[in-house]
């Protein structure tokens, strides 16, 4: 099922800290997302990163909301353009689905410095908890109200919680991804996007514009 409580695994989380340093803004996280991306600044569901203006920092890394629950990435996308070019921050990641029939990986493609795109489906950490409180938590009886599909989505994320899992790990969602690097940093002397492509370009294909 779709929903927008996917984090980004400790591999990448390690690999974009490595091209930025450390990470000052995360626009779309959680206290519980971010156990492990540890920016020094977050927005989250109530504090709304769309609603305010960002400050000023270094470092930002963005894993937007891409379902209906708490919203799609284009709202996200275009709020993180202006704030890059408002210069609130001189190096940033996105890291979004592959989806480039969307405007707003078009608007992405557009203003990046490097896009990486992955070989490989990147696994993500699901909080099952959150999607039990955003989405089932309410529901009286899933046999009425919920499709098929919801139904079957329902008993899975109760079983894990009963098992004590609120967050699982390693979980494929149905799509593939893209890595955007942002950067205000002179292209002919930028060790950010050096380290973006040399670790990236490990993980898929980099695209550079030129
Ligand atoms: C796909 S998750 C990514 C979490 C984390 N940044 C990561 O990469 O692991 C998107 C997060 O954005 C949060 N979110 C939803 N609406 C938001 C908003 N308006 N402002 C800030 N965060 C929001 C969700 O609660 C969720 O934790």
């Amino acid at each position: 099922m779709s929903h927008s409580f996917w984090y980004t695994d400790e591999d990448y989380v390690r690999r974009i800290r490595d091209i930025l340093g450390d990470i000052d803004l995360d626009p779309a996280s959680s206290a519980e997302a971010n156990r492990n991306i540890l920016a020094s600044t977050i927005f989250t569901e109530d504090n709304s990163c769309l609603e305010r203006d960002w400050p000023k920092v270094q470092t930002a890394f963005m894993n937007p909301p891409y379902s209906s629950d708490c919203g799609t990435s284009k709202p996200f996308v275009k709020k993180w353009l202006i704030e890059f070019h408002r210069k609130r921050f001189q190096n940033g990641i996105v890291l979004v689905n592959a989806s480039p029939a969307s405007s707003w990986f078009q608007m992405l493609l557009r203003n990046c410095s490097l896009v990486c795109f992955p070989d490989s489906r990147i696994a993500f950490d699901e909080d099952v908890e959150a999607l039990w409180n955003s989405r089932y938590k309410d529901v009286e009886d899933p046999e009425r109200g919920l499709t098929a599909r919801e139904q079957a989505d329902y008993y899975r994320v109760q079983a894990l919680l009963r098992e004590g899992e609120t967050v699982k790990t390693g979980t494929s969602p149905r799509y593939d991804n893209a890595i955007f690097l942002f950067s205000h940093d002179t292209p002919a002397a930028s060790p950010v996007r050096e380290r973006f492509d040399s670790i990236l370009g490990q993980f898929g294909t980099i695209l550079k514009r030129t």
